[in-house]
């Protein structure tokens, strides 16, 4: 059986991904370098490597290894931090993923799968739900790197022959997500409760992402890797949950007594977001299936339990 390498793999929705491919049969090869993935996230059957993406000796990783299949996570993935320090994110999320890119298509694999933005990538375009054919309108380096690779990958499709999935993501959540970065509101929510620490609520908390659970994240790339379908999918909701919806319901949850502090908006900030999901839905048959407030339960839960 040949090799699945997943970038990435230490992660918050990498790991997830790992624990199902290995529940699978699969052989999985994982390569992070643990900027913000966690050692213990890191399934025991698979193999692992402390190995940047950008690294030169990426490739003894595909000499050794037999690899047909690459699910690339590996990325900066702060969205205010891509504006603050755009030499890193340009050399980790273009420099790096053109790096693996270069080495997949020198070393025959033949199936790539990469996890592109739903919400940074439309941006305040006004289009809600956005759909695939939804104009781009990306504000930040962080959504532009992304849409790059994207273009990459489809040159490389054409140039090599390899298939190629893209998975446009909205806010995805639940357990093992990292509360240290600017990324996951839930995360950050969960972490500080517990604590008893104040929440900060930029603007009045009325702006809305769409949240997807990773367990029907994690279907969805797994029914687009068994059905082989390719091309450009949307994975969110459609539906619209707000800051204050989130923290109204976390602090049931978790038993927190404070009440938020509000402070001014952050500019450049989206209003809205929520992805439609009909292209992946007719395509393949998935649709999402947890609730907010149920995956909140299950998110919360594994933070009450896991707190550090
Ligand atoms: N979480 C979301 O809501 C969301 C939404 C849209 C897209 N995405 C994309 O999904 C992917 C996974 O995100 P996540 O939420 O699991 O983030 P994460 O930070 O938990 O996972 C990213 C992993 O990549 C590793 N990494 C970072 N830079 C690396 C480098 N230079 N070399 C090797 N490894 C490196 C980190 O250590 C970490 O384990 C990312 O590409 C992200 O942009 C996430």
């Amino acid at each position: 059986m040949k090799n699945i390498l997943v970038s990435g793999g230490a992660g918050f929705i990498g790991s997830h991904l790992i624990d199902r491919l290995i529940e699978m049969g699969k052989n999985v090869i994982i390569i992070d370098n643990l900027s913000t993935g966690l050692k213990e996230n890191i399934n025991k059957s698979a193999i692992f490597y402390k190995r940047d993406i950008r690294a030169l000796n990426l490739k003894q990783i595909f000499q050794n290894h037999e690899i047909d299949t690459v699910f690339h996570f590996a990325a900066q993935i702060d969205v205010r931090k891509s504006l603050n320090e755009i030499e890193y994110e340009i050399d980790v999320n273009i420099k790096g993923s053109v790096n693996l890119i270069v080495n997949a298509a020198k070393y025959g694999v033949q199936e790539f799968y990469f996890t592109s933005t739903g919400g940074a990538l439309y941006g305040d375009n006004n289009v809600l739900p956005a759909t695939e054919e939804t104009e781009v309108m990306p504000d930040s380096p962080y959504a532009i790197d992304k849409f790059t690779i994207e273009k990459y990958l489809e040159s490389f499709k054409r140039l090599y022959g390899f298939k190629i999935f893209i998975f446009r993501l909205a806010n995805v959540y639940g357990p093992r997500q990292n509360s240290q970065s600017e990324a996951g509101v839930i995360g950050i929510f969960s972490t500080r409760m517990l604590k008893n620490k104040k929440i900060l609520v930029y603007g009045d908390g009325k702006q809305t992402r769409d949240f997807v659970y990773v367990k029907d994240v994690i279907d969805a790339m797994m029914t687009i890797y068994n059905k082989k379908v390719e091309g450009i999918f949307n994975v969110g909701t459609t539906e619209e949950t707000d800051v204050l919806t989130l923290f109204e319901i976390l602090k049931e949850e978790l038993d927190y007594k404070r009440e938020p502090i509000f402070l001014e908006m952050r500019p450049g900030e989206l209003l809205r977001s929520a992805l439609a999901y009909n292209k992946i839905k007719k395509a393949v048959g998935w649709k999402p299936k947890t609730s907010i407030e149920a995956g909140l339960k299950k998110t919360a839960k594994w933070y009450k339990e896991n707190f550090r």
